[in-house]
């Protein structure tokens, strides 16, 4: 059942709880389809948004951006629709998910979307927090439907776990793109830097992608033996435990991506570890300035520092299928969606192992029967 009042957790300011109430979503459109939420990843990025940490949150705001659910209604226009022909096989009852991005501007004179570039479109429409075209706002996955383009929304493959599936919808594609992008693969040594939600997968996407060598680089060791034996990282770096580290492995990497959210990350010392001509990807996104570097870190190896956001529909299908062949499946924690508040809380103190994922409360006692 579709209506045009739909339901979920909102936020109306930067440090009240989230309350379950009422919100209008954007106008159903003929290329839009409508699905009923089952889950939804909690990424750090909702924390950011929540508390209004890069720029004023354009409240009331539904985040969540790592969502799950089962098609409940199509758009008129979605079987024919010109731009998204891997959406027109998309049914109702299918299993899709839905990402980081909800609309960009497709227009025939846009570079990024002719290129098939979406999410470098400088008209981008994230799936929460956001305007679209009609100036209606859009609204996420902490909620019992999502309505938006069916250009955005992903079918699941059938041997992905829901909830499993959901934090690769951002997470897993903010790691795999920059991966992908700079030739991680056999004969490449990755640094992946912060073992968190993103981290971890991103030692899981490296190693499935046939790194040599994939050192997972941590505060402290407390993290250790989940990245080694459990997610196979072929070394562990604690940068706040490890003395001299920086000089001890300098020049060991070829690429490096950085998911650490904090202003004072050592980039410098991150830089020493790149071998002549490497790549540094910035994923993680501090709420201040990236600290300075000085000019020699760069001019002495011919590295290059660089970012990368989310991923296009074309990268986040082609990860989809590599975590389906190669059963990359994430850490979880299922939580009750009517738990989020102490979840967000637990998501901000680092307590995740390694994403939390809301389960909308029905499905969560379903499957305790
Ligand atoms: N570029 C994109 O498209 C994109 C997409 C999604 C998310 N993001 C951003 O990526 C960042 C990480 O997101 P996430 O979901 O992976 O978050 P997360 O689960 O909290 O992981 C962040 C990790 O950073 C490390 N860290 C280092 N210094 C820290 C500090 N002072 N405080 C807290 N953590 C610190 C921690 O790893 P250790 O304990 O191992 O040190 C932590 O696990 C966020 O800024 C998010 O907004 C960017
Ligand atoms: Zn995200
Ligand atoms: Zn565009």
């Amino acid at each position: 059942m579709s209506s045009d009042t739909f339901q979920g957790w909102v936020a109306h300011d930067a440090t009240s709880p989230l309350q379950f109430t009422k919100f209008t979503p954007k106008p159903f459109t003929p290329s839009d389809i409508e699905i009923r939420i089952t889950h939804c990843g909690i990424c750090g990025t909702d924390v950011h948004t929540l508390r209004s940490g890069w720029s004023a949150t354009d409240y009331p705001c539904v985040l969540g951006h790592e969502i799950i659910g089962v098609v409940v209604r199509i758009g008129s226009g979605v079987a024919t629709l010109a731009s998204s022909p891997a959406s027109r096989e998309i049914r109702v009852g299918h299993r899709v998910g839905i990402g980081a991005q909800s609309m960009s501007c497709l227009r025939a004179d846009c570079e990024a979307c002719v290129a098939g570039k979406e999410n470098y479109c400088s008209r981008i429409t994230g799936t929460y927090n956001g305007r679209y075209q009609d100036k209606s706002k859009s609204y996420g996955g902490y909620a019992t439907f999502w309505r938006g383009s069916a250009h955005f929304a992903f079918k699941i493959p059938d041997s992905l776990p829901s909830a499993e599936a959901a934090p690769l919808l951002c997470g897993g594609v903010t790691v795999f793109r920059p991966l992908k992008r700079y030739n991680a693969g056999p004969g490449k040594a990755v640094g992946i830097i912060g073992v968190g939600g993103l981290g971890h997968l991103g030692i899981l996407f490296a190693k499935a992608l046939g790194c040599s060598s994939v050192i997972a680089i941590s505060r402290t060791s407390s993290k250790r033996r989940d990245a080694v034996e459990g997610l196979g990282a072929d070394g562990f770096i604690a940068t706040d435990e490890d003395k001299e580290w920086a000089r001890i492995h300098s020049r060991s990497l070829n690429l490096i991506i950085c998911t650490v959210d904090a202003p004072d990350l050592p980039l410098g010392k991150y830089l020493h570890l790149l071998k002549v001509g490497g790549t540094y990807v910035q994923v993680g996104a501090p709420e201040g300035p990236l600290p300075g570097v000085n000019a020699w870190s760069l001019i002495q190896k011919e590295v290059q520092i660089t970012g990368s956001n989310i991923g296009s529909p074309d990268d986040i299908r082609e990860m989809l299928q590599l975590a389906a062949d190669r059963r990359v499946l994430p850490w979880i924690q299922k939580r009750p969606m009517s738990e989020v508040n102490a979840a967000l809380a637990d998501m901000d103190s680092g307590k995740a192992r390694y994403r939390y994922v809301l389960v909308n409360d029905a499905n969560f006692n379903e499957a305790k029967l």
